[in-house]
């Protein structure tokens, strides 16, 4: 009988002739190539906005832009999270500016039609200049909303499996950092970068340039530094090591990162990082968390927006330790931004082509995968005549 349900089994996909080659330097720096990237990969997929705690109350609004969109999330009078494009739809108009905000009814600042948190369409001036505007045909535009652990998290279009699904391989590793019940330490930090959007994460994934490129990162965690992937996660994990650095801030941290006791044993001194596809990240350490999303600009730029978190701790030592972390992570932060600023210089050389990809860098493999997957000119280790995502064929 195991025979016959062998037989019946579908066969074993093909092994991927590139698995062995990175992304090939032309889609870092292409505009058309960057165009069908944004569509099939970017509008696909899952982009945090804030926390729920962020928008306690009715009428609480938050705001991400990318892709040059702009979406707001609200708080309903009936306590509902809904997302809208913030797009009057009268004349387009911006209905929110800026990051954050409250307020009763959204009223267009042009010509002051009113929508309800709900997003209906509430009231238009002289609506008798438009005999045929139904009102119930004409409310914002929703968007796809998604929440997990506390996270809310918005998508342009429809495509993949949800946060949750997503997350699933590692849900019971977060669990007990009771990411629900924390709250913001600090707002939304933008940071532009002359890179494409792939350069950040390909960076975070790259577990070959830690001991080379950060010493700090190095003297921290030794060689505890542990990648591994999922379908749609990547994870990456590191030990602190007892022996105190010869750096202050890092000594500081090893030395006084005081307990906390919602976590077991074995993660009061873990550093864990959650990769999601295609471009955000949980950074999760005892004291604090940080989510960071890298979004797409232009083909050759981008920005991280990042949000810090934490369960409310008012001892002194954990603030002091939550400001050695931050000092920290900006060394960190700025060793990687000079790396990737230069490999971003080198992918537009005509000389590159494509490198090799090394049987340990198991997240690298798993992105680039899915890369080709949804776009198969990614195979290709130059660019197609201009026009090819048009006339699909031209580029077979
Ligand atoms: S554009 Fe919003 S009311 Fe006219
Ligand atoms: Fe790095």
């Amino acid at each position: 009988m195991a025979q016959r349900f062998a037989d019946l089994s579908p066969p074993a996909p093909a092994p991927d002739p590139d698995a062995d080659w990175s992304l090939p330097g032309w889609l870092y720096t292409d505009a058309e190539y960057f165009a069908v990237e944004c569509d099939r990969v970017i509008r696909p997929s899952w982009q945090i906005v804030c926390h729920e705690s962020d928008l306690p109350n009715p009428g609480d609004w938050r705001t991400i832009e990318y892709l040059g969109e702009s979406l707001v999330v609200l708080r309903g009078d009936d306590g509902a999270l809904r997302a809208f494009h913030n797009v009057c739809r009268h004349r387009a108009m911006r209905l929110v500016e800026g990051n954050a905000g409250c307020a009763r009814k959204l009223v267009c600042p042009y010509h002051a039609w009113t929508y309800g948190l709900d997003g209906r369409l509430s009231g238009v001036p002289m609506k008798r200049d438009y005999p045929a505007l139904r009102l119930e045909d004409n409310g914002l535009a929703p968007v796809e909303i998604d929440r997990w652990r506390g996270f809310v998290f918005v998508r342009l279009e429809d495509g993949g499996p949800s946060v949750a699904d997503m997350m699933a391989p590692y849900d019971h590793e977060i669990a007990p950092y009771r990411f629900e019940d924390m709250r913001r330490l600090s707002d939304v930090r933008l940071r532009e970068r002359a890179v494409n959007w792939k350069n950040v994460g390909d960076n975070y994934s790259d577990n070959l340039h830690i001991p080379v490129a950060h010493e700090g990162l190095t003297r921290l965690f030794g060689k505890s530094y542990a990648i591994e992937a999922e379908p749609f996660v990547d994870k990456m994990s590191g030990q602190l090591v007892d022996r105190p650095s010869a750096d202050p801030w890092e000594r500081f941290y090893q030395t006084h990162l005081p307990r906390v006791d919602h976590l077991p044993e074995a993660n009061q001194r873990l550093w864990l990082y959650y990769k999601l596809w295609p471009n955000m990240a949980f950074d999760i350490y005892a004291d604090q968390i940080d989510f960071m999303q890298w979004l797409p600009l232009t083909p050759t730029t981008s920005v991280l927006r990042e949000m810090t978190f934490a369960l409310p701790d008012d001892r002194r030592v954990m603030k002091l330790v939550r400001y050695a972390n931050w000092r920290i992570n900006r060394t960190v932060n700025a060793e990687d931004t000079w790396l990737i600023e230069r490999v971003q210089q080198g992918m537009a050389s005509r000389s590159y082509a494509v490198g090799p990809i090394g049987a340990s860098e198991v997240c690298l493999r798993s992105f680039a995968r899915k890369i080709r997957e949804r776009i198969p000119e990614a195979r290709l280790h130059h660019a197609p005549a201009a026009g090819w995502s048009r006339y699909p064929h031209r580029s077979a």
